[in-house]
C-alpha cells in the first residue's frame, strides 16, 4: 500500500483538483483508492457530491474525545468502483485543538490507517492549506509527498515549508517522506510560464513530475457536477493530464509500509533545492540594496533557520515545549 500526501501550505494551488483526479485515474487503472479528506473545508467530499455524516466522519476517527472508538473502516463511502473516501465536516476544524496536548497526536492517522480491515493499493490525502496537527498527521502517515505548485512565489514557498517540516519529521522520528512537486494550472500560451517552467525543470530535475497539469476550465466546472473530470468529459485536457500524472506515479517509488526508514528521503535536497532557486529568483543581489530605504519593498526568503513553525513542528514531533503547542500558521491564500 503507498501512502500519499497531497499538501502544500499555499491555499488554491491544486490539492484537491490533484487528489480527486489522481485517485479516480489510480481507480480507472484498477487499483483500490482510498482518499481521505483531511481538510475541514471538506472540498474533495463536496467535490464529489459526497453526503458527509455529521457523526461518523474522519473527525470522529482522530478525535480524542470521542468515547465509542471510530474506525476508518466504519466512515469510508463508496464513490465508485475501486474508488472510497473517507469524508470530513467542518468539525475536523476542532481538531487543532483537541490534539494539542495529548500524546502520541503526530500519529492519530498512521494508527487508524494502520487498523484498516479493508485493503487499499493507494491512500491519497487531501492536506488542508495550514500547518499544523491535520498536516502533520498527513504527513507522518505518508511515504511520498505530491506538492502542487502553481508556479507562483507562495507556492514555491509552501514547497520550503513542507519539506522544512518533513526534514524536522524525519529529524525527530527516523520517517522519511519522499517529497515531489506537480506543476499545476500551467497556461502553456505564455513565454512567462514556458521559462519557469524551464527552471523549475532544470533546478529540481526528478523532484518535479514530467506530467504537467494545464490549466483546463473543465476541472473547474466538474467541481459543481461533483465528479472527477474523467466522469464528466473523458476527452478533456485535465483528464488527459490525471492519467499521465496516475501513470508516473504507479511507475514511480514503489513502498510497502507506512514507516520506512533510509538514509535519505530527498526532502532536505529539495528543501536545498527550493532555497537555491529563491536564490536565482532575487533580481539584486542583497549587497546593492540600500537597505535603509528599500527594505519594505524587499522580498527576502523566510528561511532564517528560527521560522515560527519549526518551533511548533518541534512541538508537535517532540512535545518538549507543549504549553505552546496551539500555534499555529494561516495559510498564505
Ligand atoms: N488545472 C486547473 N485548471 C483550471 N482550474 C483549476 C485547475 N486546478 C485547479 N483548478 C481550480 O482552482 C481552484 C483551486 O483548486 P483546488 O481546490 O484544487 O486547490 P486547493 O489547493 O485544494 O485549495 P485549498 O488550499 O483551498 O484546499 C478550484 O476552483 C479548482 O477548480
Ligand atoms: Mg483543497
Amino acid at each position: 500500500m503507498r501512502i500519499i500526501a497531497v499538501a502544500n501550505q499555499k491555499g488554491g494551488c491544486g490539492k484537491t483538483t490533484t487528489a480527486i483526479n489522481l485517485s479516480s485515474c489510480l481507480a480507472l487503472k484498477g487499483k483500490k483508492v482510498l482518499l481521505v479528506d483531511f481538510d475541514p473545508q471538506s472540498h474533495a467530499t463536496m467535490g464529489l457530491n459526497i453526503e458527509c455524516d455529521p457523526k461518523k466522519n474522519i473527525y470522529h476517527v482522530l478525535a480524542p474525545t470521542q468515547s465509542d472508538a471510530v474506525g476508518l473502516d466504519d466512515v469510508i463511502v463508496p464513490v465508485k468502483e475501486n474508488f472510497d473516501i473517507a469524508p470530513s465536516d467542518t468539525l475536523l476544524c476542532a481538531m487543532e485543538q483537541e490534539l494539542a496536548l495529548v500524546d502520541g497526536r503526530e500519529k492519530r492517522l498512521l494508527e487508524a490507517i494502520e487498523c484498516l480491515e479493508k485493503s487499499y493499493d493507494f491512500i491519497i490525502i487531501d492536506c488542508p492549506p495550514s500547518i499544523g496537527h491535520l498536516s502533520f498527521n498527513a504527513l507522518r502517515a505518508s511515504s511520498e509527498a505530491i506538492i502542487p505548485i502553481d508556479m507562483s512565489l507562495f507556492s514555491l514557498r509552501g514547497i520550503a515549508k513542507l519539506t522544512d517540516m518533513m526534514v524536522m519529521i524525519e529529524n525527530a522520528s527516523g520517517h522519511v517522506i519522499t517529497p515531489r512537486a506537480l506543476v499545476t494550472m500551467f497556461d502553456a500560451r505564455t513565454r512567462y510560464s514556458q521559462e519557469v517552467l524551464e527552471r523549475v525543470r532544470e533546478k529540481f530535475e526528478d523532484k518535479v513530475f514530467n506530467t504537467v497539469i494545464r490549466y483546463n476550465i473543465r476541472l473547474r466546472e466538474t467541481v459543481d457536477h461533483g465528479l472527477p473530470v474523467g466522469d464528466y468529459d473523458k476527452h478533456a485536457i485535465g483528464q488527459k493530464d490525471y492519467e499521465a500524472l496516475s501513470e508516473e506515479v504507479m511507475g514511480g517509488l514503489q513502498k510497502d509500509t507506512a514507516v520506512e526508514i533510509k538514509a535519505s528521503s530527498g526532502a532536505e535536497e529539495v528543501l536545498r533545492t527550493t532555497r537555491e532557486y529563491f536564490d536565482t529568483m532575487k533580481p539584486v543581489p542583497m549587497s546593492d540594496i540600500d537597505l535603509e530605504s528599500e527594505t519594505e519593498d524587499v522580498e527576502s526568503f523566510p528561511y532564517p533557520a528560527q521560522s515560527n513553525y519549526s518551533a511548533m513542528i518541534n512541538t508537535i514531533a517532540c512535545g518538549t515545549l507543549a504549553n505552546q503547542s496551539d500555534e499555529s500558521e494561516e495559510p498564505d491564500n
